[in-house]
C-alpha cells in the first residue's frame, strides 16, 4: 500500500484517498434487504397446484428476484453492488412476485403464466448476470420443459374457467 501511494505521487495520492473516502461513505447507505418470507397466505401455492419438481425450480432459479426473500450474498453489503441488486429485485417483483401471486386478478395471473412461457422459451430468465455467479440456477432442458408445461397448463385451466377474462394476445 505504502509503495503504491509513493508511486502515485502527491496529487494522485489525494485523488486516490478522496475516492477511497467516497467509497467508505457509500457503505453506510445499505439498501433494505429483501428478507421477508418466501411463502405467505397469498403465495403461488395457494393460487395453483405447484408440484414438487416445479417448486424446486422456482426456488432455485427464480425466487431470489421474484419473491419476498433473497438469499443475500455477501456482496449485498458492498456498495454500489448492493444497490444494483436491490434495484433489480424491486423491478423483478413489480413484474412478478410469487410470494403475492394470489393477490393478482385472474386476468393478470393468465398474463403472468403467458409471460413465464415467453421468457423461458426465449431463454431470458433467469437473467444472464445472475447466472454468472449462480450457475446452479441455470435451467436444464428438462427443467425448462417442466416449467413450460406447468405454466401453459395453468394458463389453459384459467382460460377455460374464466373465458371472459382472457387478456388479448399481442400477435
Ligand atoms: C437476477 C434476478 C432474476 C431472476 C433470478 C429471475 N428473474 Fe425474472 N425478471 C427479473 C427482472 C429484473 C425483470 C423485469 C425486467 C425485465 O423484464 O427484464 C424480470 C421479469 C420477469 C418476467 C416478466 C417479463 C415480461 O414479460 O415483462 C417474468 C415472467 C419472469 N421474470 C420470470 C422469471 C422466471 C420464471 C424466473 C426463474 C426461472 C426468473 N424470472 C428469474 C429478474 C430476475
Amino acid at each position: 500500500m505504502k509503495n503504491i501511494l509513493q508511486f502515485l505521487g502527491q496529487q494522485k495520492k489525494k485523488i486516490f484517498l478522496g475516492l477511497l473516502g467516497v467509497f467508505v461513505i457509500l457503505q453506510v447507505f445499505r439498501p433494505e434487504a429483501n428478507d421477508g418470507s418466501v411463502y405467505s397466505s397469498n403465495d403461488i401455492t395457494n393460487a395453483v397446484g405447484v408440484p414438487p419438481d416445479v417448486k424446486t425450480i422456482l426456488e432455485t432459479s427464480c425466487f431470489d428476484c421474484h419473491s419476498n426473500h433473497t438469499n443475500n450474498p455477501g456482496y449485498w453489503h458492498i456498495q454500489p453492488i448492493g444497490w444494483w441488486l436491490s434495484d433489480h429485485i424491486t423491478e423483478a417483483k413489480k413484474e412478478l412476485n410469487f410470494t403475492e401471486f394470489n393477490t393478482y386478478t385472474v386476468r393478470r395471473k393468465m398474463k403472468k403464466f403467458r409471460e413465464i412461457t415467453e421468457q423461458i422459451e426465449e431463454g431470458e430468465m433467469p437473467l444472464d448476470s445472475y447466472l454468472w455467479i449462480h450457475s446452479e440456477a441455470k435451467l436444464s432442458n428438462t427443467q425448462k420443459k417442466t416449467l413450460l408445461d406447468w405454466a401453459k397448463m395453468n394458463e389453459q385451466i384459467l382460460e377455460k374457467k374464466y373465458p371472459d377474462s382472457v387478456p388479448p394476445r399481442k400477435h
